[in-house]
């Protein structure tokens, strides 16, 4: 069984004191272990990146990520963040392409494969994000789709490189809230594409959208998935202890 992954972004939310007490509150909880059979991870905005790091520890069972980062390793690039930068700051994980930042920050599956390569470069864990919109969804292209953003990222890997990649599944009709939970029936087929060409060759395949307390349990039940990555509901550190609670269940079974 593969360790499940379960983490959270806090997209563009949280003072530093609110970022403080939430890792605070984690490290209390957590000591210096991970729950069994689970890797937690938290993605701050880059503002609180330093902070959550010193918080949690260098001997933190906790990863800790970044949004985003540039796929130079620095120069004229104006607000942008680069990734031997994130690494400096404390980070592990780089998230990668969210559909936020496609569709409102100009991400591309080409400039998605550039920040994959850098993170992997800078020895950092890309955590790739894919999902279709409602309309590719009804016109059943979900699998499609997902597997050409997944593709067009990961092209040109070695099977060694491509083994430290976790793929996050969003669906952009199940995020945030505007979006509706996805039921366990509507992401088998997705899973299960995923599942074919990547299962057992990356890291993790991950699901995200409208995660909560009463599904996640059903969501870690649906083949190929192990872990999630989860927004709202792990904003309040209740939340996030009760999925890990949940997660660490699961992998008891
Ligand atoms: P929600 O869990 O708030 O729907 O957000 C999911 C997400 O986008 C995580 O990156």
């Amino acid at each position: 069984m593969s360790t499940l992954w379960i983490g959270t972004s806090w997209k563009m939310n949280k003072t530093l004191a609110e970022a403080r007490a939430w890792a605070q509150g984690l490290r209390d909880h957590l000591g210096d272990a991970a729950p069994a059979g689970v890797q937690p991870f938290v993605i701050p905005s880059f503002t609180a990146t330093t902070a959550v790091a010193g918080v949690l520890g260098t001997d933190s069972p906790v990863l800790l990520g970044v949004q985003n980062a540039h796929w130079e390793d620095a120069g004229a690039w104006t607000g942008e963040v680069s990734v031997p930068q994130a690494k400096d700051a404390g980070a592990q994980i780089v998230e990668i392409g969210h559909s936020e930042r496609r569709e409102h920050f100009g991400e591309t599956v080409e400039t998605t494969r550039r920040k994959v390569a850098a993170a992997l470069r800078h020895g950092l864990t890309p955590l790739l994000c894919i999902g279709e919109s409602l309309e590719v969804k009804d016109a059943s292209g979900s699998a499609e789709f997902i597997l050409e953003q997944a593709s067009g990222a990961l092209t040109g890997l070695t099977a060694q490189e491509l083994a430290r990649v976790v793929i996050a599944y969003e669906p952009i009709w199940a995020i945030g809230e505007k979006g509706r939970p996805a039921t366990v029936s509507e992401l088998v087929e997705p899973f299960a594409a995923l599942g074919d060409v990547y299962g057992g060759a990356v890291t993790g395949l991950l699901y995200g959208g409208s995660v909560n307390l009463d599904n996640a349990a059903d969501l870690l039940d649906i083949e190929h998935v192990t872990g999630l990555f989860v927004g709202r509901t792990a904003w309040q550190l209740k939340g996030y202890l009760e999925l890990l609670r949940i997660a660490e269940a699961h992998a008891a079974r």
